[in-house]
């Protein structure tokens, strides 16, 4: 595995590879990896003759009152999850290589998947991912990149961008990983108490209920909504933020119930707020 900490470096690696017609797969992550991000790089190893991954902890995706400052890092257990899930090339950029100074020009998503859900909770989030994806992409030059299911709003808007914006990679996304309790894989999961482990499961079998409503036959999203939320809040020391039933594409919000949509919620277990979702 080839790591690299600069732009000029990385190009020139993905330059080659290109040259010699071999085909680019990404990852971007944050580090702090976990087997989320491995299901990624084993897809990712399995499609590609070259797999490249970003760690990058983006500033800009990070609102003034989030966890930048505490986010977990950890560069060498990083490292050895990439090399282990067969990666050919590291992109490790330090903060003022990958932005010398804040950039001017940014990308702004609008619409549905702005105003809602993790766009209304976490104001300019979805805009500081859209931006450094874009950036990350033009970087790596990947005729695939890899996004978890995980954080659905996020791959909705990087599919969108690549639309929107004729980008000419392929956008592949990857099923979300669990805990053996159904607990999806996160890096903010390090931040939960062992009772706050505990209780958190219950996002998971929330969603599973209000999944169960659909396939019992109900159509009116705010019944499918309200049998996952019923179960969130009969959790103490659970503080659901939204339960909601949305089209995958725009996030826009279900007038009937249907296969394909996204059943999406975030709550808050104690200090930290976890996001988790299932399509129907
Ligand atoms: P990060 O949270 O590190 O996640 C990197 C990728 O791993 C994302 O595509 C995310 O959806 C995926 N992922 C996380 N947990 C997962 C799980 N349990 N199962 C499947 N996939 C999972 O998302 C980001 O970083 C950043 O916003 C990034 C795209 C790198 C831009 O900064």
């Amino acid at each position: 595995m080839l790591e690299v900490a600069s732009s000029a470096e990385l190009r020139a690696a993905t330059d080659a590879a290109r040259q010699r017609g071999a085909g680019v797969g990404f990852v971007p992550t944050m580090g702090a990896l976990h087997a989320g991000h491995r299901a990624l790089l084993a897809r990712a190893r399995a499609g590609n003759d070259v797999v490249v991954a970003s760690v990058f902890v983006n500033p800009l995706q990070f609102g003034p009152a989030e966890d930048l400052a505490s986010y977990p890092r950890d560069r060498e257990a990083d490292l050895a999850v990439l090399e282990a899930g067969g990666v050919d090339l590291a992109f490790l950029p330090a903060e003022g290589e990958m932005w010398p100074s804040p950039p001017e020009v940014r990308l702004r998503v609008g619409g549905g998947l702005a105003e809602r859900l993790e766009g209304l909770a976490r104001p300019g989030h979805l805009d500081g991912v859209a931006t450094v994806v874009a950036k990350l992409l033009h970087l790596v030059g990947p005729s695939r990149a890899y996004f978890g299911q995980k954080d659905a709003q996020q791959l909705a808007v990087v599919r969108r961008m690549v639309d929107d914006l004729a980008f000419p990679n392929q956008i592949v996304a990857c099923p979300t990983v669990r805990e053996p309790d159904g607990l999806a894989v996160s890096s903010r999961n390090a931040y939960l108490s062992a009772s706050e482990r505990e209780r958190a499961t219950v996002l998971y079998r929330a969603l599973q209920a209000g999944r169960a409503a659909f396939y019992a036959g109900r159509r009116d999203p705010a019944a499918v909504e309200a049998a996952a939320r019923d179960l969130l809040e009969d959790q103490p020391g659970v503080d659901p933020d939204y339960v909601a039933l949305v089209e995958e594409a725009t996030f826009e919000p279900a007038k009937q119930a249907e296969p394909g949509q996204v059943l999406a919620t975030a709550a808050r277990v104690g200090r930290t707020r976890l996001i988790d979702n299932v399509i129907l």
